[in-house]
């Protein structure tokens, strides 16, 4: 039976709204997903969040074909796909351009992680991968490819990606993902 996606477009619009609150992206830039069965629900390309409302989130199908939903779907649906092509386990993505990760990914072919919370949720280091062009299926089977089996992926010079099972937990990777950026920066500094 097919779930209505209704409640799917206010958890998505919501988390996207609370990525912004959290200074995880800023106007429109990021973007979040969730996969409902075979339906990938989206927000739309170029809709500040604060004005985002939640039939404006896209559903497209794994292939990227538009199934209902009155905006357009944001320009890196092909990383969203790709990545729950690849990894069926993930249910739910949020890219966002946090200011610190994103210097690493500009600077650094991976963040060391200094801190033992992060490495309980990271690992030793959170990859970056290859550079490509934003909205690219270069850029998405690059992601794709660093990711791994793993929670979280830079994309160089460009922002994060985090993943999980729930909207609320690819949210809390994505804030922990900075947090773990920032802690690099200032364990660097004090040497
Ligand atoms: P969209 O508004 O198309 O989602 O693009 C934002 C972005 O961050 C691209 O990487």
């Amino acid at each position: 039976m097919t779930r209505s996606l209704r409640p799917w477009r206010e958890r998505v619009a919501e988390t996207a709204r609370e990525m912004a609150a959290r200074g995880l992206v800023r106007g429109s830039s990021g973007n979040v997903s969730v996969r409902v069965d075979d339906a990938v629900l989206i927000t739309p390309t170029h809709i500040p969040y604060r004005y985002l409302q939640a039939r404006q989130v896209v559903a497209i199908d794994l292939g990227g074909k538009a199934l209902s939903g009155s905006g357009r779907p944001s320009s890196e649906w092909r990383l969203h796909v790709a990545i729950y092509r690849a990894r069926p386990d993930v249910r739910a993505i949020v890219h966002a351009h946090s200011p610190y990760a994103t210097a690493v990914a500009v600077s650094l072919p991976e963040l060391p992680v200094a801190h033992d919370e992060g490495g309980l949720l990271f690992g030793r280091a959170i990859p970056v991968a290859r550079h490509a062009p934003p909205g690219t299926w270069d850029l998405a089977h690059a992601a794709v490819a660093a990711l791994g089996g793993g929670n979280a992926v830079l994309l160089a010079r460009h922002g994060t990606v985090a993943v999980g099972l729930t909207l609320r937990q690819a949210l809390a990777l994505a804030e922990k993902l900075e947090e773990t950026a920032q802690l690099f920066f200032s364990s660097r500094f004090l040497g």
